[in-house]
């Protein structure tokens, strides 16, 4: 049997992360997977700073390359720093070099940056590659809005699930529990020894071996463009299983779900309520100001779900998994989004600015969803259906305030 080789697209803060665990799974479980997880880096010149474990001052800030400091160190010094990698990531400038043989390929990065990365990856991969998306986000364009997982899948005519949950990186890399929750639904050809739980599946009963360009549904019911290449019958099924052994460690720990939509959705708009979160919290409104943006963020959430993917969505996804109510709660108290909204709001500058003064070079993905989210909802003449995400919006564009949010709201809180 062969064994699958993974890459992680990304190395960010979270793309750093990820890829400790899945190379920490690659090496405990070697029948599956092949040892080495290739990273592919956005590379640039770096200057090892004191929060590094391998600070020195001697050395003063000499540039160097990330992929080396990653590769010699086995620690991104920029975007994790602290944190030893397990010596079994290999970080790689080339995206072509780094996707190259991949039977799974992990996207994690800023959702800014994926169409240009999809496009490099394109011709590269192999057809029969199968993805997971982590990024928190949607695609918004003149057509509608669609999920990261469809989009990349699309483009790059694979089928891609997603993860997602209540995960700041910093805690999950220092090992510290938490849970996630992985959505993987293909047809049934790579799920022949798995089956996957989608009911009305349009291809019953079909096995490995049947499987060239088989037709699936996509996240809002209809026929997928994507024709997929069946997995060769020499790897190990490409199923919840395998995803969780991939992904579970001893503190992350996986549900694996059907709800593609939900997952992504959950991520990437818990980031627009995050920010109100941190608008109120940097007026100095306290908790219960606080924990009503979170119940009116949920049910504007939940609505957008159901709008736009009823098809597929499960409110439950929203309510019951970590992706959904648990990511809200964390993001809302913790997350960068969070902090960097408070902050604005406390020293009257903008959360661009805090973004650029405070993450180095980390990426909000906040304030863009804000008002990609925004852009779609005006375009239908929705923006009074979605008070909350609407207020986001105005409020970073300068043409609401934080004292605005109550009545904003209002209709939610009291229905006036
Ligand atoms: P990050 O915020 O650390 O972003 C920086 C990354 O972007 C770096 O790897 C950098 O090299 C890369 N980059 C900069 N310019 C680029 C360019 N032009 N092209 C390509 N890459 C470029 O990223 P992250 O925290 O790893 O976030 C990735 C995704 O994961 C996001 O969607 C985020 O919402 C999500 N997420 C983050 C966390 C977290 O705690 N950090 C947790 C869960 C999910
Ligand atoms: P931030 O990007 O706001 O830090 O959120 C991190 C996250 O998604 C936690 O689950």
């Amino acid at each position: 049997e062969k064994k699958h080789k993974v890459t992680i697209v990304g190395s960010g803060n979270w793309g750093s992360t990820i890829a400790k665990i899945v190379a920490e799974n690659t090496k405990q479980h070697n029948d599956i997977f092949e040892e080495q997880v290739q990273m592919w880096v956005f590379e640039e010149d770096v200057v090892i700073g004191s929060d590094s474990k391998h600070y020195n001052a001697a050395i003063g800030d000499k540039p160097q390359k990330l992929t080396s400091i990653i590769n010699s160190k086995h620690e991104n010094v920029k975007y994790l720093p602290g944190i030893t990698l397990p010596s079994n990531i290999i970080a790689n400038p080339s995206l072509a070099d780094a996707v190259k043989g991949s039977s799974i390929l992990i996207f994690n990065l800023p959702h800014q940056f994926i169409a240009n990365v999809c496009k490099q990856v394109r011709g590269h991969i192999l057809p029969f590659a199968r993805g997971i998306s982590c990024i928190k986000g949607v695609n918004v364009t003149d057509d509608g809005v669609s999920l990261f997982s469809e989009w990349i899948g699309d483009g790059l005519n694979i089928y891609c699930g997603a993860l997602s949950g209540a995960n700041i990186a910093s805690e999950i890399a220092a090992e510290k529990w938490s849970e996630t929750t992985v959505a993987y639904d293909p047809p049934p050809m790579d799920n022949s020894r798995n089956p996957s739980p989608r009911s009305g599946s349009p291809n019953p009963g079909i096995t490995v071996t049947d499987l060239q360009d088989l037709s699936h549904r996509d996240c809002r019911g209809r026929a997928s463009k994507t024709k997929l290449t069946a997995l060769p019958a020499e790897y190990p099924p490409l199923d919840h299983d395998c995803f969780r052994t991939l992904f579970h460690r001893h503190y992350f720990h996986v549900q694996m779900v059907s709800d593609v939509a939900g997952v992504s959705l959950g991520g990437a708009l818990k980031n627009i309520v995050a920010l109100a979160a941190g608008f109120v919290d940097g007026r100095g409104w306290g908790d219960n100001a606080k924990a009503a943006i979170m119940r009116i963020g949920l049910m504007e959430m939940v609505k957008f779900g159901k709008e736009f993917f009823g098809e597929t969505v499960q409110s439950q996804t929203f309510t019951e998994t970590s992706a959904g109510v648990a990511d809200l709660i964390t993001s809302s108290s913790g997350g960068r989004n969070f902090r960097c909204a408070r902050k604005a709001v406390e020293q009257g500058i903008s959360v661009e600015e805090v973004e650029k003064k405070e993450l180095n070079g980390q990426k909000l993905q906040g304030t863009t969803t804000a008002f990609e989210v925004n852009s779609f909802l005006k375009a239908r003449g929705l923006e009074k259906d979605y008070p909350l995400f609407t207020a986001v919006n105005d409020i970073l564009l300068g043409k609401k305030d934080v004292d605005d949010i109550p009545n904003l709201v209002a209709t939610v809180t009291d229905g006036a």
